[in-house]
């Protein structure tokens, strides 16, 4: 199996490479300032330093917001090529956190009110209204950088009027009380792999670790867990951190980061996060390859002469979809079962075994 990192060369972009080695025969880094893609009318191509790249299994793509187009293409060209954690969907909305907002109020994810206002005239209307302390926040910042905090309607306008200057984009969010902490979980897939509580620094009011913010791993309540796992789904990504607000009375979301540095969180939670990310690469890469070779057997049985086919084993993936397994047509064809027949089902752990019920047979044999 080949893997691609894309990302600017960070160290934790680097530690998930490193990691990547022990599971992949080639773990390769990109640097994602050396790419472009080349859109012909038949297919987009990806060049490195101006050759297309080779062909890649999976390709983690990571770095900043500032990438979020260029990402969204290489995924686009990429997709149901190669495994990709994260698609391109999840780009346009995971670097901006308005539309991250608004894909998890889709997903009945809970957020903190928000506001997007047309003009700074109908913004200050809406701070007429809302309850103070107040958040402003940028749709693209990062690391507590597009977070202002207005105790005041007065102090709210003046920050309106010099964003309008800028002409910067900005939302309007609820202060969520957490006594300037915020909980950070790291998603991988269907799981939280790290989770941990950051405690912001003195005469601060945003929890981030650039900000001199201090993190200890922290156990994720049920519920919260589940929001974190849903808020990754609801932007079609398999990786990624999410920024949740707990208070005394609620938990809502405030952002996912798709490109999350791990130092903090490794250090808070005694756990290798990147070892982590790099095995869940290599499983969900490994599971496409039998995805794949499932595919293969399907054909293959597409191909059988039904008539003919009387004991046969068949090596294949299961499709289980919200807990119900479905078999492959052919297995309906060659069984010959049909919805009135009464079945009998042999099961135990990791075997199963459906016969047709013959109720005169099993009369016989008890008399
Ligand atoms: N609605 C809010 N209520 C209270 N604090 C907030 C709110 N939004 C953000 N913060 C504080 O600011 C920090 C940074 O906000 P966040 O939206 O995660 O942006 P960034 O991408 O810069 O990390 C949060 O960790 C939290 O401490
Ligand atoms: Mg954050």
């Amino acid at each position: 199996m080949k893997l691609a990192i894309i990302s600017l060369g960070g160290k934790s972009s680097l530690n998930i490479l490193k990691e990547a080695k022990k599971y992949f025969e080639v773990a390769d880094h990109i640097n994602i300032k050396e790419i472009t893609v080349q859109g012909e009318a038949k297919e987009l191509v990806i060049n490195h330093n101006g050759k297309p790249i080779d062909n890649y299994d999976c390709v983690y793509l990571r770095g900043s917001f500032r990438y979020a187009l260029l990402q969204r293409a290489i995924s686009m060209a990429l997709e149901g090529k190669t495994y990709l954690p994260l698609r391109p969907e999840s780009f346009t909305l995971g670097h901006d956190k308005l539309l991250t907002l608004l894909a998890l109020q889709r997903n009945n994810v809970s957020i903190p009110t928000t506001y997007l206002a047309a003009t700074t005239d109908t913004a200050k209307k809406v701070l007429e209204e809302v309850n103070y302390p107040i958040i402003l926040k940028i749709p693209a910042g990062t690391q507590g950088k597009g977070v202002m905090f207005a105790e005041t309607f007065e102090s709210a306008k003046t920050i309106l009027d010099t964003l309008e200057v800028v002409k910067q984009t900005y939302i309007i969010q609820e202060y969520i009380d957490t006594n300037t902490t915020d909980v950070r979980a790291i998603v991988a897939g269907k799981k939280v792999i790290a989770s941990m509580r950051r405690k912001g620094a003195a005469r601060e009011m945003r929890a981030n670790i650039h900000m001199g913010g201090k993190g200890k791993a922290y156990e994720l309540s049920y519920d919260v867990e589940q929001m974190a796992i849903q808020s990754a789904k609801a932007i079609d990504a398999d990786i990624c951190a999410v920024d949740i607000l707990e208070s005394k009375n609620k938990a809502a979301v405030i952002e996912v980061n798709l490109s999350p540095g791990l130092e903090g969180i490794t250090e808070a939670t005694d756990k290798n996060v990147a070892r982590k990310i790099a095995k869940f690469l290599a499983d969900e890469t490994k599971k496409r390859h039998e995805g794949k070779k499932g595919n293969e057997v399907n054909q293959m049985m597409k191909n059988l002469d039904i008539e003919k086919v009387e004991d046969q084993e068949i090596i294949t993936n299961l499709n289980i979809k919200a807990g119900i397994i479905k078999l492959p047509e052919m297995v309906t064809k060659i069984t010959g079962f049909t919805p009135d027949d009464e079945l009998s089902m042999n099961i135990s752990k990791g075997h199963l075994e459906i016969k047709k019920y013959e109720i005169v047979k099993e009369d016989k044999k008890r008399r």
